[in-house]
């Protein structure tokens, strides 16, 4: 038997939805994690530091019984968002970031941002007072491939956005390309960039080969095992500029296995045995804390979990539950599609 204790991780990119969805998801992150970066894409959006508030006492009333989780707040990026509320919002200490979704990139992103210039105002407060933005970095431009909207987001927003407003922290979340490694390498400590459990795992083969995979289809959809592997090389490398943003996405069963399905995969549940078992294949256990639990609050500028979580590498493959049964409706739990020895010991 082999173990490893780490600081209780944190989730710095998360979609915990609302009402059904919201209390049926939550206790799946709440068992391992101590703190969540919370996505505002709900209909309607979180915009304002109002909406904020009153989504994060929608989660506190939805925690399970004796849960010690602390939800990060996020705003939604809008042409229309006031750069006094958002420094408002960040005076409270409760809105940690805002995120920026060009409009029509993902799943409800409908309210995002056409064009950026409309928000430079707020992007100049949030320099100015230090608040991180996060970003979905893809264009929506149809003519572009969609294997290849990240590197273009990165060569045609983010860099120029970055040399025109340097002092802007920012996230790119989720990467899943080698660009997105090397620009995020490149940064310095204004950039820092999640990664996520299944873009670990899957490269389009998965998606694709032999039958289409709705449960493995999220965005930005994974890319070629060049990729993969360099996402690898970039979560177990020690460097600061990578932590760990599951954008861990329930959407009920039927609305993920459909002719139009919706992009998301769902590894609240089994992500930290995940993650072992990909940093104990790279020869890297030593370095999952720094990507799952101190990179993070680094970038973010909070305190480290005192707490720890102890994860035990037993004979037995663990068995996690295949779905999650909410009041909306059943969510298909990521499957790595291999087994898993790494346990969490609760
Ligand atoms: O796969 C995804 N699902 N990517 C996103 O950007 C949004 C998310 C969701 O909200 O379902
Ligand atoms: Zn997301």
């Amino acid at each position: 038997m082999q173990e490893i204790v780490i600081r209780r991780p944190d989730d710095w990119h998360l979609h915990l939805r609302d009402g059904a969805m919201l209390q049926g998801v939550l206790p799946e992150t709440t068992r391992h994690f101590a703190r969540a970066i919370v996505m505002p894409n709900l209909v309607p959006p979180v915009v304002t530091a109002r909406d904020a508030l009153a989504y994060r006492e929608r989660i506190l009333a939805a925690l399970p019984e004796g849960a010690a989780f602390e939800p990060l707040m996020t705003l939604y990026l809008t042409e229309g968002t006031d750069p006094a509320d958002v420094a408002a919002a960040a005076a409270s200490g409760l809105v940690k970031a805002v995120k920026l979704y060009p409009a029509g990139a993902t799943t409800n992103s409908q309210s995002g941002v056409r064009d950026l210039t409309k928000v430079m105002a707020v992007l100049e407060r949030m320099a100015a007072i230090g608040l991180p933005l996060c970003t979905h970095g893809e264009v929506v431009d149809p003519a572009v491939d969609i294997f290849d909207r990240e590197a273009v987001f990165i060569d045609s927003v983010l860099a120029p956005l970055r040399r025109r407003l340097p002092e802007l922290r920012v996230v790119m979340e989720h990467i899943t390309t080698e660009e997105g490694v090397a620009y995020a390498a490149e940064g310095g400590e204004t950039l820092g960039a999640t990664i996520t459990t299944h873009h670990l795992i899957l490269n389009r083969n998965h998606i694709l080969a032999g039958g289409i995979r709705p449960h493995y289809y999220c965005l930005p959809v994974a890319k070629r095992e060049r990729h993969r592997l360099a996402l690898r090389r970039a979560a177990t490398s020690g460097s600061p500029r990578y932590f760990l943003g599951t954008d861990s996405a329930p959407h009920v069963d039927a609305l993920k296995e459909h002719a139009c399905g919706c992009a998301g995969c769902f590894t609240a549940t089994n992500t930290l045995p995940l993650l072992a078992h990909v940093f104990e294949a790279e020869g890297a256990l030593d370095r999952l804390e720094g990507f799952a639990s101190r990179h993070g609050p680094a970038f973010y500028r909070l305190p480290e979990n005192a707490a720890r979580l102890r994860l035990v590498k037993r004979a037995e493959p663990a068995v996690f539950a295949e779905k999650i049964l909410t009041g909306a409706g059943p969510v298909t739990v990521f499957d790595p599609g291999f087994p898993v020895y790494w346990h969490v010991q609760d």
